[in-house]
């Protein structure tokens, strides 16, 4: 196997320090919260109304506006004198004052907190005035509206869309580093007029994946602040987008909303930097040159810092950052999420645009797929080994014995992922026997070989793309220790 060299050392090197940014960007954070205590106690029955209602949480909770903690009566008429709020010595409790002179009937409490891994928790509970049978709780009305959960459709499909444009950009730049890079060094012998057109087409081929992808990563940060506001407030998709003041009030008062605009501003970083190198790029009209194949490497490597750092903040703001080991969790989480795009994405852009290539520039581009297929394929064997072992360590630290695997809906997404790895490698396994045998030929591919290559790995990237659903569906769910 050719090493991959001097780049990858320095992708290396970008990758520790973005992870040691990372790690100092996620101090430990308190976990998935649960109600430990609630006075009165769900279905106590006094003779009189409380002063207040007191809810003791497992660790520090966000309140993200007073009515978020309201007390109603069985009909839905207020029952609380004033808004609901955390402590500000121990915010761990979140109270709400309730009116005097309670008339008898049966009472619910209602919450809506967010936890530090910015996950959602609503609940409810009742205690009864008087000597009056205990009815259900009430959660009609406003602010008893439950919007999207962190697994509802509309919050994976959120969460995926993210990831893929997130992680398609990281992609991008690895593969002109690593692969597209090692295909011209040393310059394939190939006339002088499919070169340039090769290599043309290389380069208009990424800025077009580079603006494409873009616009996924803005549509999906959109996407999950709508979303994550939506749960937040207890309404619908639509009723969130309808409120701003709702969507500001999460972007700037919780943990989530915190990472989300260091995601953001990491991403218009990276934006402006692309702008500023296709400028240069398109500056004259001549084909680039075998050496400018990877765009150049200082500013492709200075790209590849706000794509880590974008991706970073993903795990950062995650279970991994509530975990009793967050040193340890959330960069082995953004190395797992890097691993992972960088595989499914290089993957894509070989099934979607390198093996037409031949198409754009016959014999000549046939024999610059294959070398930058070899190249690939040396870098998916490390680039799986890395998302296998993280991914493990991930998961021992989010289950508390093997059998939390089949017994938690958590572990069992993790089986799924598992199972769909296993078939994925099977696929990948026989394109790589394929690639083994045209190196070792020497030749250049034929059409039919790369053809079926191709065909090859868009099943595979619809596999991948898959399992990154089910990872999107993972990090919404509640983990055994969380
Ligand atoms: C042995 C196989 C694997 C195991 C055990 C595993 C396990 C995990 C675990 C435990 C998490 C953390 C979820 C959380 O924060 O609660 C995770 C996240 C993730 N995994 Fe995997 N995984 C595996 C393979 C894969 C593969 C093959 C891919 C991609 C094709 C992938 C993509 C991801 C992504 C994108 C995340 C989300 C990272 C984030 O948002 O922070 N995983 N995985």
């Amino acid at each position: 196997m050719r090493f991959p060299g001097q780049a990858f050392t320095q992708i290396l090197i970008a990758v520790a320090v973005v992870l040691a940014g990372v790690m100092v960007m996620a101090p430990r954070a308190s976990a998935h919260a649960v109600v430990e205590q609630i006075t009165p106690a769900d279905g106590q029955r006094l003779t009189s109304g409380p002063p207040r209602v007191t809810i003791r949480f497992s660790e520090a909770v966000q309140l993200l506006r007073p009515e978020d903690l309201t007390v109603v009566g069985s009909g839905g008429q207020p029952a609380s004198s004033g808004g609901g709020r955390v402590l500000a010595a121990d915010a761990s409790v979140a109270e709400v004052p309730v009116a005097p002179r309670l008339p008898s009937g049966t009472y619910t409490v209602r919450w809506r907190v967010v936890s530090a891994d910015g996950h959602i928790i609503p609940g409810a509970s009742v205690f009864a005035v008087g000597d009056v049978p205990i009815t259900p709780p009430y959660l009609g009305g406003p602010g008893g509206g439950s919007g999207p959960t962190e697994t509802s459709a509309w919050a994976v499909t959120a969460r995926w869309v993210e990831l893929v444009g997130i992680g398609g950009l990281l992609a991008l730049i690895v593969f002109r580093l690593l692969i597209w890079r090692a295909a011209w060094s040393p310059p394939p012998r190939i006339p002088a007029g499919e070169r340039d057109s090769t290599l043309a087409w290389g380069r208009d081929a990424w800025w077009v994946g580079f603006g494409a992808l873009a616009l996924v990563a803005l549509v999906g940060e959109a996407t999950v602040l709508v979303v994550k506001t939506a749960g937040s407030l207890g309404t619908s998709v639509w009723g969130a987008l309808a409120d701003p003041a709702g969507i500001v009030r999460v972007l700037a008062d919780t943990r989530f909303g915190d990472l989300l605009q260091v995601r953001t501003l990491a991403l218009f970083v990276l934006f402006a930097l692309g702008v500023w190198r296709f400028l240069v790029e398109y500056r004259s009209d001549a084909a680039p040159a075998p050496r400018d194949a990877d765009g150049g490497r200082v500013p492709m490597l200075v790209m590849l810092v706000p794509a880590l750092v974008a991706l970073g903040s993903i795990s950062a703001q995650g279970h991994a950052s509530t975990t009793s080991m967050p040193g340890l969790q959330v960069p082995v989480d953004a190395l797992h999420a890097a691993m992972a795009a960088a595989w499914v994405g290089c993957l894509a852009i070989v099934a979607v645009h390198l093996l037409r290539l031949p198409k754009v520039a016959g014999a000549g581009g046939r024999l610059v797929a294959g070398l930058a297929l070899a190249r690939f394929s040396a870098l998916a064997v490390i680039a799986v080994a890395l998302l296998v072992v993280s991914g493990v360590i991930r998961a021992v630290g989010q289950l508390s014995s093997p059998e939390d695997l089949w017994q938690t809906s958590y572990g069992w997404t993790i089986l799924v992922k598992i199972g769909l790895l296993a078939v994925a490698s099977v696929l990948a396994l026989r394109s790589r026997r394929i690639v083994a045998a045209i190196r070792r030929g020497g030749a250049t591919p034929n059409t039919a070989t790369l053809a079926l290559v191709r065909r090859q790995a868009w099943v595979e990237v619809t596999i991948t793309l898959v399992i990154v659903a089910f990872s999107a569906l993972l990090v919404g769910q509640v983990p055994p220790i969380s």
